[in-house]
């Protein structure tokens, strides 16, 4: 029996959540496994009403389920940080989901922006370190308000989470089995401290991976490859930062927010799952925004319990509803509402 924890939070969030969670009874009922939902009303509604984040109780109760799928976090009315450091951040963090793990993968060259490319040719993984780097909100402001200010950010990296993430993407290359490359994403002519540690750990850790390739691109270098040759790319290692800001690069080539999905992996304990776009509030309650992330999301999710049967057969029916019954994948795009969107697929599981 899995334990999911259910957060749809803000905006689009609990529509697309709503379809995800359809295609898992559909593939449940077909596959035969047992799980149960815990639903959880956390962000922007629930701190304007009552100042809670992330209550210490349900922090803790998080911790006894078999993942956790989650909508999206952010809110108009909610300055900037509060909902994102408060829920997103604390749980990232707290349940140590030392892996940001996104696929960038294009399930039909029409939604590519870029000429030519093919489901072949955009298909890689990027591995981003999820609890350090310049995530870990320390630092602080000196003469706050005056001319003189100082406003200090700092950017922690420690051996044991560099180490840690280096190895689950040496090991995630070795199984992909694809081209077996692996590149580290840095910017070691600057982060010449930050990224020296990270350049040192991946080369020694290397060595005990004689049969993948391994290859470095500064960050900046890295998106311009994105751009001119996605099929350059297997498998990408790269901190908080720049694991944040080539994935969104990434989910663009593949389609859009829309198609993005992503997992917060505790190896060791408790992940977390969730379409990369946000809560996109100017698309909230029009049943016009794109559940194939939140979807792709829980593809992510049945992989990681084990399902993986249900896990390719959801995949395939996304492949086949991209392929053969939608205009677009852009909110208001898709030829289709968010809730048919959802139908589609669960129809296309029922097919196979
Ligand atoms: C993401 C988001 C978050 C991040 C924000 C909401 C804090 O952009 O999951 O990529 O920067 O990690
Ligand atoms: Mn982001």
């Amino acid at each position: 029996m899995h334990r999911i924890a259910v957060i749809p939070g803000d905006g689009i969030g609990p529509e697309v959540i709503r379809e995800g969670l359809k295609v898992l009874k559909a593939v449940s009922n077909k596959r035969g496994f047992k799980y149960e939902l815990k639903h959880y009303d956390l962000g922007g509604g629930r701190y304007l009403k009552t100042g809670e984040t992330l209550p210490d109780n349900i922090l803790e109760e998080l911790k006894g389920f078999s993942a956790i799928y989650l909508g999206a976090v952010g809110h108009p009315e909610v300055a900037p940080g509060i909902l994102e450091r408060g829920l997103l951040l604390r749980i990232r963090f707290e349940l140590d989901q030392y892996i940001n793990l996104r696929p960038v993968k294009l399930y039909r060259s029409a939604d590519c922006p870029l000429k030519d490319k093919t489901p072949d040719d955009v298909d890689f993984v990027v591995v981003r370190e999820n609890t350090e780097g310049l995530y870990i909100g320390s630092g602080g402001f000196l003469r706050k308000g005056t001319p003189q200010e100082v406003a200090i950010q700092e950017m922690v990296n420690t051996r044991m989470g560099v180490e840690r993430c280096v190895r689950y993407a040496f090991e995630l290359t070795k199984k992909r089995n694809k081209a077996k490359k692996l590149l580290f994403c840095g910017k070691t002519n600057v982060l010449n401290y930050a990224h020296d540690l990270w350049m040192r750990v991946f080369k020694e850790v290397a060595r005990e991976y004689p049969e993948i390739t391994t290859d470095y691109a500064h960050v900046d270098a890295t998106c311009m490859w994105m751009v001119k040759n996605p099929e350059s790319f297997d498998v990408i290692v790269t901190d908080n930062m720049f694991g944040d800001i080539i994935t969104d690069l990434g989910a663009m080539i593949q389609g859009g927010m829309g198609v993005a999905a992503g997992g917060n992996i505790n190896p060791e304990g408790v992940s977390m799952f969730e379409p990369i776009g946000g809560s996109a509030p100017k698309y909230a309650g029009k049943n016009v925004a794109n559940p194939l992330a939140a979807i792709g999301a829980c593809v992510m999710m049945l992989d990681y319990l084990g399902e993986t049967r249900a896990a390719r057969e959801a995949e395939e029916a996304v492949k086949k509803v991209i392929s053969t019954r939608l205009k677009g994948l852009g909110a208001g795009k898709m030829g289709a509402t968010t809730q048919e969107v959802g139908d589609m697929i669960v129809e296309e599981i029922g097919k196979t």
